[in-house]
């Protein structure tokens, strides 16, 4: 193989290998935390010592049983939804919250931009261990 057409494998199997690791990749919490105060924090608080406003605190979503915490009255479908919210699940929601959740309180036209989704859950992600 000549020297040119490995150098264009080599890039070819970089490009492939950055392509691929933004597909498992959290996007860009700064630009998720401007989306969030932009589209989610008027209901929503995050951060220190965040408090249940007119919707759930969102610290340290990953893992938390939909419906489950204390100083926030939920509707009865979120509290019967079962679901744990993970990656897949807090995707779905934001995207349709009625979809997921038929009967839920969260009134929002959902967000189905991917880049926009995933810097999303990059801003709730650096809140995981927020308290
Ligand atoms: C108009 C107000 C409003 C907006 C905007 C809103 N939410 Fe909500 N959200 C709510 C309410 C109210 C609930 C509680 C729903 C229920 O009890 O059925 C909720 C529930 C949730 C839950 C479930 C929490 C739990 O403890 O189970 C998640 C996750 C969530 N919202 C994420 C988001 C995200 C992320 C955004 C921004 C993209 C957003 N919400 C925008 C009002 C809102």
């Amino acid at each position: 193989m000549k020297r040119s057409s490995l150098r264009r494998l080599a890039v070819t199997a970089l490009m492939l290998s950055v392509a691929s690791a933004h597909a498992w990749a959290d996007g860009d919490p700064k630009a998720g935390e401007a989306l969030f105060a932009k589209t989610c924090g008027g209901c929503h608080k995050i951060g220190r010592y965040a408090q249940a406003a007119f919707a759930p605190q969102l610290n340290g979503i990953f893992g938390r049983l939909a419906g489950s915490t204390s100083g926030y009255v939920y509707s009865s479908a979120m509290k019967a939804s079962g679901i744990t919210w993970q990656r897949d699940t807090l995707i779905a929601f934001i995207k349709d919250p009625t979809d997921v959740v038929p009967g839920t309180n969260m009134h929002f036209w959902g967000i189905s931009d991917a880049q926009k989704l995933d810097d999303l859950l990059a801003w709730l992600q650096a809140n995981q261990d927020v308290k």
